[in-house]
């Protein structure tokens, strides 16, 4: 995820920009750069670091233009670095362009635009767009004033995946392009100026009037102007929308907690996650890790060891590592593991899961693995981070910044990631039904669709969290994967709510826990595995005799049996069940943490990121 901005009108360009980017920020933060018409031609300031610094970089008091477009970026295809920073400017420097989104066939672009000659400086999947923009434009014999549009248009339908596009020419200082595919871009507007940005509160105190783009649309800003076409560049009307909203909110995008926000990202942050790792009747593609058959074969345990949350993602993922790939796969504490003498060597494969990758406890582990000789895969949100550093191989979740302590995208994320890696794990070892593995990823690339609506429907959560915030003590119940995501929903009670909460495997529950279970004691029973939901509510019929009160989270028809509330999620593959029955119970901590007035994004006694151990 990154932030993109632009400016067209009558001002300095620049503090404009600067001013929007800080607005973005929680889009992005290891990079950020500028660029704007100047007299010489397209000038391009940036570097790695917080937007601040870039009133700090060089000329940047200098810059006069009043076009200018601006990036603030979250690292996914290459390091934060300078020359990773956008914007990227073409060969010959006539075009700038700024982007937010994943091109995912950027290496076969790239690989034709060095056949023809072009030279790339950076290591993003970006820098083939200016340069297609340039491919396009040299190639076209009709000088007339759509040249520019036409060559935005041509390049942006060879591009696969997602953007968000700025793009500006040192030949038509005048006007900028914009378009997008599933990324987000706006255009505020006004009669002598037009803000174009990756949401609508960077640029909120500017103008309330709104041209709100769609996919595959096109778009020529001028200062003065605004002329919208669809992808064949026919002319099409757009409507001004006018919005109502506080500018204040600015930096959680409008929501009024950035946990809130983030758990509503994650359609969008999943379907990052996924990326160009699935694609439909391809196997399952890794660009950073090189693991053969060979060495697959040869080992006899995979460890996945985490912190929190994390750890939990680690949990959910067993089932599919063991089943796709028949190795054992054993999930720990880091404090734990680290500290155990735990069994390693070189027939092990120690897998490190940290949204951070700073966590002190997950690094340390990670040293004594490598150090026992186990092969490591850092799994991490943050590029560059301590942990990824010290792995063999690191793959990235492209969740985009988290910043509410309690974890809930980096989550589901993290799990998603994971389930691919087994099945691209399996597809290398040839030990499961192909067939079945089609399924099960045409099942994941179903998720986003079903995330959102999941988050559709959760009046039911809102009316019970309403009911119960003032109790004292809670329950979560669940069989097999399901008791995975009771683990991780009380954990989000615990951290938001200071409500004391517990999660059982349902079985366990005649072994000691029912006795806690009294009359009106909230029980919470995630059952979604199809061939042990009929165990489940066995085991919670036990508690509704005892007097508790229960919700259900349920994909299956488990309506008339004496349940309190039962919330329907969409059926999937029971491996990837976590990723939607997770949800309902996040924003259950979230609203019953509203309630008690509690901050939710800063709760008491925690951190995001725990560097001590
Ligand atoms: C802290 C955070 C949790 C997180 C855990 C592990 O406890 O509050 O939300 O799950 O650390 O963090 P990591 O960055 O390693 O995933």
């Amino acid at each position: 995820m990154c932030g993109i901005v632009g400016y067209i009108g009558t001002k300095k360009a620049s503090p404009i920009l600067i001013n929007g980017l800080l607005k973005l920020e929680y889009r992005g933060y290891d990079s950020a750069g500028i660029s704007t018409i100047e007299k010489y031609g397209v000038s391009n300031l940036k570097n790695k670091g917080r937007v601040a610094n870039l009133y700090d970089l060089e000329g940047i008091n200098d810059l006069e233009g009043t076009v200018g477009i601006a990036h603030t970026r979250w690292a996914t295809h290459g390091k934060p670095s300078k020359e990773n920073s956008h914007p990227h400017l073409d060969n010959s420097n006539t075009f700038a362009v700024v982007h937010n989104g994943i091109i995912e066939n950027y290496s076969d672009l790239r690989k034709f635009l060095s056949d023809n000659g072009y030279i790339f400086l950076s290591q993003t999947d970006t820098e083939v767009i200016p340069n297609l923009i340039h491919y396009y434009f040299s190639k076209d014999t009709n000088n007339d004033n759509k040249k520019f549009l036409r060559a935005v248009n041509s390049a942006c339908k060879d591009l696969k995946g997602s953007f968000a596009i700025e793009v500006i020419s040192k030949l038509y200082p005048d006007v900028m392009i914009v378009a997008r595919k599933d990324s987000p871009l706006v255009i505020g507007t006004t009669e002598t100026e037009n803000y174009i940005s990756s949401d609508i509160p960077a640029i909120l105190s500017f103008t309330k009037n709104f041209y709100l783009l769609n996919d595959n649309e096109f778009v020529e800003v001028y200062k003065d102007k605004v002329v919208f076409y669809d992808n064949d560049l026919s002319i099409i009307n757009k409507p001004i929308k006018n919005i109502d909203w506080d500018a204040s909110a600015a930096e959680k995008d409008g929501y009024e907690d950035f946990m809130l926000k983030e758990i509503y990202e994650q359609p969008n942050t999943v379907r990052e996650t996924i990326g160009s790792r699935i694609k439909k009747g391809e196997k399952c593609a890794f660009d950073d890790l090189e693991l053969s058959k060979e060495y697959l074969s040869s080992i006899n345990k995979i460890y996945i060891v985490a912190c929190g949350t994390a750890m939990h993602a680690g949990l959910a993922s067993k089932k599919t590592f063991e089943e796709l790939t028949n190795i054992p796969v054993e999930v720990d504490i880091a404090s734990e593991f680290r500290y155990r003498n735990p069994l390693i060597n070189s027939k092990t494969l120690v897998i490190f899961i940290s949204q951070s990758g700073e966590t002190a406890d997950t690094i340390a582990a990670l040293k004594l693995s490598r150090s026992k000789g186990a092969k490591t895969i850092a799994v991490s949100n943050v590029i560059g981070s301590s942990i990824t550093r010290e792995a063999d191989y690191t793959i990235y979740t492209h969740a985009g910044p988290e910043i509410a302590v309690a974890s809930t995208k980096a989550y589901t994320s993290q799990v998603v990631l994971l389930d691919i890696l087994a099945i691209h794990f399996a597809e290398i070892l040839g030990s499961y039904d192909t067939k079945l593995l089609e399924n099960l990823k045409n099942d994941i690339l179903e998720l986003p669709t079903k995330i959102d609506k999941v988050l559709e429907n959760i009046d039911i959560v809102k009316d019970l969290a309403n009911k119960v915030y003032t109790e004292k003590d809670m329950y979560f119940l669940g069989r097999g994967i399901d008791y995975t995501v009771a683990l991780e929903a009380s954990l989000k009670l615990k951290e938001i709510s200071y409500i004391h909460s517990d999660a059982y495997a349902a079985g366990e529950l005649k072994h000691g826990p029912i006795a806690l279970i009294e009359n009106g004691v909230t029980v919470i029973g995630i059952l979604t595995d199809k061939n042990l939901v009929e165990k489940s509510i066995s085991n919670i019929q036990e508690v509704i005799t005892r007097g508790a009160k229960t919700f259900i989270i349920s994909n299956q028809d488990v309506n008339n049996k004496n349940f309190d509330y039962v919330l329907n999620i969409p059926d999937t593959n029971a491996f990837i069940s976590p990723i939607l029955s997770i949800i309902p119970l996040q924003l259950f901590a979230y609203y019953i943490s509203k309630n008690k007035g509690l901050d939710v994004d800063k709760p008491r006694n925690l951190a995001k990121s725990v560097t001590v151990e």
